[in-house]
């Protein structure tokens, strides 16, 4: 199968290009950079020195995607629309990892999903996305007496807050007690002098350091605090989650899909 990757210079597209140069199911066909970028044309093997000789990193959107079936796409908001006008152009099917999409850059999404296949998510790892279904168990069993907080760290580069990873952990727990995020989200306690509302779903959020992802849903209430936690160790996991979504979206009709329709029925039986 053939893959493209928009980012190709970054933290995470680097370790999917590492990725896909080791699988054998995947081939490496184009690998975007930004225009700003020192290594936009440059040869790939300045990155791997084992990539095939023709492959060049370019600022170019055609001719990194011409010949994909899919693309993975890890970089920054901005470029969503070029690179879905040229998926949707040319029939290739997209993987979007980039955190920090706006509403409008969701209704792009939806609107192209119609006519090719794209599988959104914030988060890469098995971990969450299992853990995304035990949270929204947890908030509709637990239900109203217990306050629904949210804490996250990620490393100092980081830009977007919260994370997109929080936002789907705090729409689950909003979701299991038929609650819409928008309406009850505070990210920013500091304007107002006012105690706490009964379904407020507060944001916490830290940077520093290099920490690849922390993540906590806390349910507090007057007798006791349970509290769900996922620790990233290694940032792998999300290449390797993106390239396993990419190898399976391939054999997909146009649809959008997310991270937990790829997993097996073994793997959603753990919380099932
Ligand atoms: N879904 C997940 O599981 C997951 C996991 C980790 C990270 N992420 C998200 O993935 C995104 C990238 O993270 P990162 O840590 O890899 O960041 P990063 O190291 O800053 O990489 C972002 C890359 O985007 C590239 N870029 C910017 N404009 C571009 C354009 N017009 N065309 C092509 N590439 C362009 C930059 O390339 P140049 O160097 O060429 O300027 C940069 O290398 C972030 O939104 C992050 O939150 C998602």
């Amino acid at each position: 199968m053939s893959i493209a990757v928009a980012g190709a210079s970054g933290r995470m597209g680097q370790l999917i290009l590492q990725q896909v140069f080791e699988s054998p199911q995947a081939t490496l066909v184009g690998a975007k950079v930004s225009c700003t970028s020192p290594l936009n044309e440059a040869p790939l093997t300045s990155l791997f020195p084992y990539a095939p000789q023709t492959l060049i990193l370019t600022s170019q959107t055609d001719r990194a995607f011409k010949d994909a079936q899919i693309i993975i796409d890890f970089t920054v908001p901005e470029t969503l629309r070029t690179h879905l006008e040229v998926a949707q152009r040319e029939k290739i099917g997209m993987i979007i990892g980039t955190t920090g999409l706006s509403q409008e850059h969701f209704t792009m999404l939806e609107k192209a999903s119609l006519t090719i296949p794209i599988l959104y998510s914030a988060n890469f790892s098995l971990g969450i996305n299992l853990l995304i279904e035990v949270v929204k168990e947890a908030s509709k069993s637990l239900g109203a007496g217990f306050d629904i907080e949210m804490l996250e760290m990620h490393h100092r580069h980081k830009q977007d807050a919260p994370s997109g990873t929080s936002l789907s952990l705090a729409k689950a727990a909003a979701e299991g007690r038929n609650l819409t995020l928008q309406e009850k989200a505070i990210y920013d306690r500091t304007r107002e002098r006012q105690a706490r509302r009964e379904d407020d779903i507060g944001f916490a959020v830290l940077r520093g350091g290099s920490v690849i992802g922390d993540h906590s849903v806390i349910f507090a209430s007057d007798e006791e605090i349970v509290e769900f936690s996922h620790r990233a160790l290694k940032r792998e996991m999300y290449a390797k989650g993106a390239l396993r979504a990419a190898l399976w979206l391939a054999n997909q009709k146009p649809g959008y899909y997310k991270f937990s329709d790829i997993l097996t029925t073994s793997e959603k039986k753990v919380v099932s």
